[in-house]
């Protein structure tokens, strides 16, 4: 048992390496055929303003405001299609988005690693360092993976501001 799911955790671990390695060849322009490792996350001949994140390139918009609407002009990475509401091909579209950092959205926009080291009760409660992951179709601006500290997981982890708001 343990030895097998031993060797299963060292598949996992091959798989991310390949997986970064696939993605360093991309991002070094390598003479690679491969499809590049987003259009998986891509949906063919959707709505171009529905894509993730991950399947577009969008232009700064320099005249953004915190907190207000702003358009921003985009184009679909190579190898992704998708249409306008007429069910035209675009490569280029405009996407209308709240301007703001991925860091400042809402929680329920972003997933966050949990701790497995942190479940103890202590006073004042523990915290760790998670990383927040913005889902597939939130637009935002910067890094969309970010640091942030939460509270350990004695009564549910992060999850304790839901349960006061609840
Ligand atoms: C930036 O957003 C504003 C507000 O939507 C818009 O009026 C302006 O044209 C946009 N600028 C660019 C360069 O996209
Ligand atoms: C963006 O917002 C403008 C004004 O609110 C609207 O006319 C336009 O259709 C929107 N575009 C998309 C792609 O949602
Ligand atoms: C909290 O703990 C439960 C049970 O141990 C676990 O299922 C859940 O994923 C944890 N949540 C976080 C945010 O760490
Ligand atoms: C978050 O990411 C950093 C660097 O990528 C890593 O060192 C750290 O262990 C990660 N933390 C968690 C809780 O996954
Ligand atoms: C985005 O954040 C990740 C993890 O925190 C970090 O490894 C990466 O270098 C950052 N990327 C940029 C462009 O800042």
């Amino acid at each position: 048992m343990a030895a097998a799911a031993g060797a299963l955790l060292g598949l996992g671990r091959l798989w991310r390496l390949l997986l970064f390695l696939s993605q360093f060849c991309v991002l070094s322009g390598g003479e690679t055929t491969e499809i590049p490792p987003y259009v998986t996350k891509c949906p063919s001949n959707g709505l171009c303003s529905r894509l993730p994140a991950d399947c577009i390139d969008c232009a700064t918009n320099f005249s953004c405001v915190y907190g207000k609407p702003a358009t921003f002009d985009c184009a679909v990475k190579p190898s992704v299609t998708c249409v306008d509401r007429e069910l035209r091909a675009q490569e280029s579209f405009v996407i209308n988005m709240t301007c703001r950092f991925c860091w400042q959205l809402p929680e329920t926009d972003y997933e966050c690693t949990s701790s497995t080291s942190c479940m103890a009760v202590s006073c004042p409660r523990q915290r760790y360092a998670a990383n927040c992951t913005v889902r597939d179709h939130i637009h935002c601006l910067g890094n969309r993976t970010f640091p942030k500290m939460l509270y350990c997981n004695w009564t549910g982890g992060y999850k304790w501001s839901t349960a006061l708001a609840l």
